[in-house]
């Protein structure tokens, strides 16, 4: 038994949507958020710079003490989470892909779209996990543009993001897709709005969030350093950028707690 908090990380906000499901399925884990802020978006920079990001930030974490991360981001995933395991071999971090393999698995069409960053969509890692589980499926690769730009600025709700949602989503109605990858974190976010604008054309939407939980759950067993039942959860939020910034993060994650119904603030 091991009541020390869980590190999750994203480049800003988007890391919420995985850390909604965590506090869910596991409600007796502490948690620390770390929203990066000062250097979000993610999507358009290279390898090395991401790496650099993600090192910073798990060590963070690492100092803050916590006995597992969560690299609640799909593009830190794709460029950092080898780097990352090299160095914290003693500690589990788990990454984010975007879910390709279950997509790729139920398609009935033969033909998916993964909504990504730029930088996840033409990373090595995607390019494999898209040719060991994609045969004989089209996968049409789109860059959910502005969406992160949203969601960072608060904006989900207004006629401003459905308006960039369509922009991305409309083209993909009658392309022969069934499957809408939700391929970053931030993306959750603004499902409603990708929900309404397919609406009763047959295309599912996969968002991997309860997934990575799930898998949490699992390696809490098997390294046995789950918290006990009986253990009182606390939510910590800290960040690279300002304390505005950070009360922010904090703000958002009680409205998320307060529609799951969960209190522990
Ligand atoms: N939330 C991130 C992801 O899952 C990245 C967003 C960004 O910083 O561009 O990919």
């Amino acid at each position: 038994m091991d009541n020390r908090p869980i590190g999750v990380y994203d480049s800003g906000f988007g890391g919420l949507s995985v850390w909604r499901e965590l506090c869910r399925l596991l409600p007796h884990e502490s948690i620390i958020y770390l929203g990066d802020g000062k250097n979000c978006p993610y999507g358009g920079r290279s390898r090395e710079e991401i790496t650099a990001f993600a090192k910073a930030s798990v060590q963070r974490l690492v100092d803050e003490g916590v006995k597992m991360v969560v690299v609640g981001c799909n593009t830190a995933t794709t460029a950092a989470i080898s780097t990352l395991r090299d160095i914290w071999r003693d500690m589990p971090i788990v990454g984010l892909e975007p879910a390709v393999k279950p997509a790729c698995l139920s398609t009935q069409t033969g033909r998916i779209a993964v909504l990504a960053t730029e930088h996840s969509l033409r990373s090595d890692m995607f390019l494999s996990t898209t040719s060991r589980y994609a045969e004989g499926v089209e996968v049409l690769k789109v860059v959910g543009e502005r969406f992160v730009d949203i969601v960072e600025s608060g904006k989900e709700n207004s006629a401003e993001a459905y308006d960039a949602v369509r922009k991305v989503v409309a083209p993909l109605i009658g392309s022969g897709i069934d499957k809408i990858v939700l391929g970053c974190t931030h993306y959750p976010f603004l499902r409603p709005h990708i929900e309404d604008i397919v609406s009763g054309r047959g295309i599912d939407i996969v968002d991997s969030g309860a997934a990575v939980a799930r898998r949490v759950e699992w390696l809490l067993k098997r390294y046995k350093i789950a918290a006990r039942s009986d253990h009182k959860a606390e939510y910590r939020f800290i960040s690279f950028a300002d304390e505005r910034y950070r009360l922010s993060l904090e703000q958002r994650a009680k409205s998320i707690l307060d529609k799951l119904l969960i209190s522990n603030y």
